[in-house]
């Protein structure tokens, strides 16, 4: 890469993405082969920071039993009616920074009449309250955008969504069709 180091590496998934979530082979010692390899890079000074992706509490727990150095994010799907807060919680509670991927459903919150009523109460835009939502939840968000003009309101999050409101989001019933991007996998029925 030319590079002198990188910012981060994450193991993508404990699984090969095909299989996530649905075969029972979690791939405990290929994944702490593959977290050694990491730690070597880390102890380099290749790398600033490792962690892990999709990882569930069995598979952070499978590195932790042999780990010199702990993961520090796991990057998992995270967004109002997709909350995995026993997940988030125990991360945090071990020191892990979540990573919040697909914030915005891959765009398909904008279609939930409810979440834009919301949102106009607050006066921001549904990405907005979306990105706010998991800021708040403590992890770091990672929204994606095309668009520069979209780019800028997504970073205009200086709001707080009440208790209340928390609540109802982490408890929005699950979004059952994704549209166009149902044939993405994170989007397949697996996670
Ligand atoms: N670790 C993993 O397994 C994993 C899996 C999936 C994704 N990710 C990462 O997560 C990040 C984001 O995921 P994602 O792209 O799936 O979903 P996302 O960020 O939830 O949604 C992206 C969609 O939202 C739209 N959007 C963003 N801001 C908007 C705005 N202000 N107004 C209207 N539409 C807006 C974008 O369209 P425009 O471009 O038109 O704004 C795009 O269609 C990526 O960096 C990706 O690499 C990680």
């Amino acid at each position: 890469m030319g590079l002198d180091y990188l910012d981060q590496i994450i193991i993508h998934s404990p699984q090969p993405w095909v299989e996530v979530n649905q075969s029972e082979n979690r791939y405990k010692e290929e994944n702490r082969a593959v977290w050694k390899a990491l730690e070597d890079a880390y102890k380099a000074k290749k790398v600033r920071v490792i962690g892990v992706s999709n990882f569930l509490q069995e598979d952070i727990e499978n590195l932790l039993e042999v780990a010199e150095v702990k993961p520090m994010v796991n990057q998992v799907l995270c967004h109002i009616s997709n909350t995995p807060s026993e997940l988030v919680e125990y991360c945090q509670k071990n020191g892990i920074t979540v990573e919040a991927y697909s914030p915005i459903a891959h765009g398909e919150v904008l279609h939930q009449p409810e979440i834009k009523a919301m949102a106009d109460r607050y006066g921001v835009s549904v990405p907005q309250l979306c990105i706010r939502y998991t800021l708040q939840l403590g992890t770091v968000s990672l929204p994606k955008t095309a668009n520069p003009d979209h780019m800028k309101t997504n970073a205009e999050v200086d709001f707080e969504i009440r208790a209340e409101d928390m609540e109802t989001l982490k408890n929005f019933k699950k979004i059952e069709n994704y549209g166009a991007s149902s044939a993405f996998p994170v989007y397949g029925g697996k996670m």
